[in-house]
């Protein structure tokens, strides 16, 4: 049995892992850097770490270990602030440069991706006034499929209109079909500084 509930401190290894293996365009990017930490230390921790109350995790109901979780943050500009004060140094001093190229040579190369580690006014989107929260998702492939990820969202949305936030936007990998197919099944819209290689969608949260 699975259920949805709140991000606990405890989960937080579990979250590293579901992002490490859902970060390849939405498949297994273990191995495809040549540290497993680097997508969880710019996608999920933290989000964990700046809005754990936004964050929920889909759980097993007996070992409690979770399978898939959402993550938002309700204010983008004020989570860029945190991350170059407090997130940003520690990150650079992990990642100084990017290690020996792997033999999967991705798109997002991982000079980029140390790039977005110390660079998050990559999140100030033209759109941040209208839409200023963004999100996070994913569900590890057993947990896929099965409602849960329109359960997430339906959460975070409430969550985050319970607290005056308008509406979210989000990026994703061109490549990730199935998660654009599900982003447009729940009524997501293109926002107007989406492009072919780099599609960005918004929702209002009610
Ligand atoms: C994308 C993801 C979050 C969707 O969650 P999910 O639990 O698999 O999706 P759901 O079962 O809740 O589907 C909700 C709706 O979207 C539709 N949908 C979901 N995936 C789809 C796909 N690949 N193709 C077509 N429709 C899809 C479902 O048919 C369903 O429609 P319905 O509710 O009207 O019946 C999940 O599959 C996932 O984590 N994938 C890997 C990681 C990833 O890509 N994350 C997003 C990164 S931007």
């Amino acid at each position: 049995m699975f259920e949805i509930r709140p991000y606990r401190p405890d989960d937080r290894e579990d979250v590293a892992l579901i992002c490490l293996r859902t970060a390849a365009a939405g498949g297994d990017a273990t191995g495809v850097y040549s540290d497993d930490a680097l997508m969880p230390e710019v996608f999920a921790l933290p989000y964990v770490e700046f809005a754990p109350e936004l964050a929920f995790v889909v759980a097993d109901t007996e070992t409690g270990r979770a399978f898939g979780y959402v993550m938002a943050v309700a204010d983008t500009a004020a989570f860029v602030e945190w991350w170059r004060r407090e997130w940003a140094p520690g990150f650079a001093a992990r990642h100084p440069a990017a290690g020996a190229p792997t033999e999967h040579a991705p798109d997002f190369t991982e000079a980029e991706l140390i790039d977005a580690g110390v660079h998050p006014e990559r999140m100030l989107v033209p759109e941040l006034a209208e839409y200023p929260a963004h999100l996070h998702i994913d569900l590890l492939p057993e947990l896929q499929g099965l409602g849960f990820g329109r359960r997430l969202i339906d959460t975070v949305r409430a969550e985050l209109a319970a607290r005056g936030v308008p509406a979210l936007h989000l990026g994703l990998a061109a490549a990730n079909t199935g998660a654009r197919a599900f982003y447009d099944r729940l009524g997501f819209h293109e926002l107007p500084s989406s492009t072919l290689q780099s599609p960005r969608l918004g929702i209002a949260t009610s």
